[in-house]
């Protein structure tokens, strides 16, 4: 078990590379399921929610070569039906798009009920229901999620989501593109990695059109074929970056392979703060100089605030100048971290989905815990700004999706570092 050791109050000057976006590469890693042919994916994030969706496609039945890093052959022409390892399906909240690959190849399927992030209740009942609309049968036995095509066949159809959901949008996606008849997803999400997905499966021969807008409409086919594609960059994984930055001052970090128009809510909000960026094609330059200010901030689905940047948007609102508050729009219960913040000195008071946070002048180093993924990356950027030595254990939840983290950030001048957790301190850990 290894934990990461923060010395705060670095500035951070030089160049960061975003990689894939973990997100996109999960809907298509198992998109490819649908192919029956041999796709080659590029620009994958070497994270392990990459590497165990590998796994489980091989699992399934897939047969798959890394061709680099960053790249992998996969062939699905072998993959049979309700294959999917149990264990690794409950670690994962995507495993669930094995669901609707399954069931648009093959008719039917069956997967572990999935895990994932705990942000309170996390419901799959509108991808159950888009499964349902296109004419399958589900039902959940054992834990499992088992589902089957009335007659053999999908039909094409009418859904309407009553809430937006990102994941129940890619499924239903994955469900129909070889559907008999067209399906129309009325208030479908709009998030870049919906697009993302459309554009590879229409590179496969699908015919979906509308994605980024609230309607997509997917005319089904009867094949699809293998391709070559690259993943887009992670606009989470920008937006980490771009707020470590605007934590010390004198920082100026040039983040590289992003596209700025899908972080056009983040940039907003960090200018709002007073936080110097300069936007170029493919790369932005974040400056910070002075102490920030408070600003308000709401999670929406795209093109709002991201929720998945809401816990590393808190971790400046500790130190910006006067009271933020902090409105979760997305999640029922997303800020476990924030008793953690508290640990370094932050002052936060939450009730239900709003947070108000008085700005404190500085943070106090701290030993503190990953409660989950971006959380745990809110903790590295709040370490960065508290003078002193900071640890974070139960890093697992960051490697989940953040590349290199620890290098990237040691080449732009943070003193960061991977230290292994010694057993006397191990037990202790269970109390903090
Ligand atoms: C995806 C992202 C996650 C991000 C979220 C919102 C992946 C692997 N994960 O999660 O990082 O935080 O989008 O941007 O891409 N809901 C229901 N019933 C459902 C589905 C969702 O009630 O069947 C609710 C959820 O409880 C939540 C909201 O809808 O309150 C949004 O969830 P959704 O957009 O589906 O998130 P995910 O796709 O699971």
């Amino acid at each position: 078990m290894d934990k990461f050791v923060v010395y705060g109050g670095n500035p951070l000057r030089g160049t960061i590379e975003v990689g894939g976006m973990k997100n996109s590469a999960l809907g298509i890693l198992f998109g490819t399921i649908l192919t029956n042919d041999i796709c080659i994916i590029e620009n994958l994030p070497p994270v392990s929610d990459i590497t165990n969706s590998l796994e489980i496609l091989r699992e399934c039945g897939a047969k798959i070569k890394m061709l680099s890093r960053t790249s992998a052959e996969i062939d699905t022409r072998c993959v049979q039906p309700c294959q999917a390892p149990y264990e690794m399906a409950t670690k994962m909240r995507a495993s669930y798009y094995v669901l609707g690959a399954e069931l648009g190849r093959f008719g039917k399927t069956k997967s572990a009920y999935p895990g994932g992030c705990d942000f309170g209740v996390r419901p799959i009942d509108r991808h159950i229901k888009g499964f349902e609309s296109l004419g399958a049968d589900v039902e959940i036995v054992d834990g499992c999620v088992c589902a089957e095509a009335k007659e053999g066949v999908l039909r094409g159809t009418s859904i309407f989501m009553d809430d937006i959901s990102v994941g129940a949008t890619i499924n239903i996606m994955l469900a129909a593109v070889r559907a008999r008849g067209t399906t129309i997803i009325d208030n479908a999400a709009r998030e870049p990695h919906v697009v993302d997905l459309a554009n590879f499966l229409n590179a496969c021969g699908a015919n979906i059109s509308g994605a980024g807008t609230d309607v997509i409409k997917i005319k089904g086919v009867s094949r699809l074929f293998g391709t070559t594609y690259a993943i887009i960059p992670d606009m989470i994984e920008a937006g980490t970056y771009m707020m470590a930055a605007a934590v010390n001052d004198g920082s100026r970090v040039e983040i590289k392979n992003v596209i700025p128009k899908h972080l056009e809510s983040i940039t907003a909000k960090l200018i709002e703060m007073g936080v110097e960026i300069k936007e170029d094609e493919d790369s932005l330059i974040v400056e910070k100089n002075g102490r920030l200010s408070k600003v308000n901030v709401k999670t929406l689905p795209y093109p709002g605030f991201p929720t998945d940047m809401q816990p590393q948007m808190c971790a400046l609102q500790v130190t910006a100048q006067g009271t933020s508050m902090l409105i979760e729009g997305v999640w029922e219960n997303r800020f476990r971290y924030t008793e953690e913040l508290r640990k370094m000195g932050a002052q936060i008071s939450v009730e239900g989905r709003a947070a108000t946070i008085v700005g404190v002048d500085h943070l106090n180093a701290a030993r503190v815990k990953a409660t989950d993924l971006r959380a745990g990356v809110a903790m590295i950027i709040a370490a960065l700004g508290a003078e002193g030595r900071s640890e974070i254990v139960d890093i697992y939840h960051i490697e989940r999706g953040y590349e290199d983290i620890v290098e990237k950030l040691r080449a732009v001048g943070a003193n960061i570092s991977r230290e292994m957790i010694k057993e006397d301190e191990a037990s202790a850990n269970k109390v903090i």
